[in-house]
């Protein structure tokens, strides 16, 4: 039985202050779930204050992106050793506004796994298409290449730490959802994948999360669907009554 898990990307949005009141509410009003793994991906300068509020919760925290070098002359960048530091146990890698607007590629998605892995925390990674590739028929092809390159020369014993988000791109504060047929058939596809790269046990295991304009209307349908293990959450995260009801929906 895979676990769900909800996790909310908070992307660049709020100050410390808004981000503790957030993640205040979440904490009492969440405090008797255990059925759900609840992540929250706050902004860097957030990380510290929202540890100190979540520490002996059952909420868990995650970076939004590292860099793969550990220290150094890297001006404006914050590793895995400093993420792990401030207190998460998560990091997003290879999110597709990353790919798009920071030049993110499979190849540094894959580096920063290594280093994700070499400080002790789980990276959930995304992969998904454009619109333009699901519309040509290229669905598969793009996400088989970017499962397969970011996830090229891993241990299966590393292979088992992974999360894999599939975020149509499309779908992606758009408010258009994958229907979950849609949403299951790439889900199935990529566990299909990890059985190959790795072997059947692990991709039995793996949890795989849909992203993708996912709101309390669309969790319950989306989650029940076989390979759907929760969701990676945008908007809908940073209203504490939306992102209540998504992880209360994956239950
Ligand atoms: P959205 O974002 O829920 O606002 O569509 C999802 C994501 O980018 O992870």
């Amino acid at each position: 039985m895979r676990k769900p898990i909800i996790a909310g990307n908070w992307k660049l949005n709020k100050t410390i202050d808004a981000s503790i009141e957030l993640v205040t509410l979440l904490k009492r009003e969440l405090s008797d779930v255990d059925e759900v793994d609840i992540v929250v991906c706050p902004v860097f300068t957030s990380l510290s204050a929202i540890n100190d509020v979540i520490l002996e919760s059952n909420i868990d925290m995650g970076a939004q992106n590292l860099y793969w070098e550990d220290s150094g002359a890297f001006t404006g960048e914050v590793s895995a050793p400093l993420i792990k530091d401030a207190g998460c146990k998560y990091v997003i890698i290879g999110h597709s506004e990353r790919r798009q607007f920071f030049g993110e590629t499979n190849q540094t998605v894959n580096k920063k796994i290594k280093a994700a892995l070499a400080s002790g925390l789980l990276p959930i990674v995304c992969v998904g298409e454009v619109l333009e590739e699901r519309e040509t028929g290229k669905t598969f092809d793009v996400v088989k290449t970017q499962v397969t390159q970011s996830l090229a020369g891993f241990t299966p014993d590393e292979l088992s730490k992974f999360i894999i988000a599939y975020e149509p791109v499309w779908a992606i504060g758009t408010g258009k959802t994958a229907t979950p047929q849609q949403a299951q058939e790439v889900h199935k596809f990529i566990r299909g994948i990890i059985a190959e790269i790795g072997n059947d046990e692990i991709a039995a295991a793996l949890r795989i999360q849909y992203g993708g304009s996912v709101k309390p209307d669309n969790i319950k349908e989306l989650m029940s669907q076989e390979d759907i293990d929760g969701a990676l959450v945008g908007g809908a995260s940073l209203k504490p009554d939306s992102f209540i009801a998504l992880v209360k929906g994956a239950l």
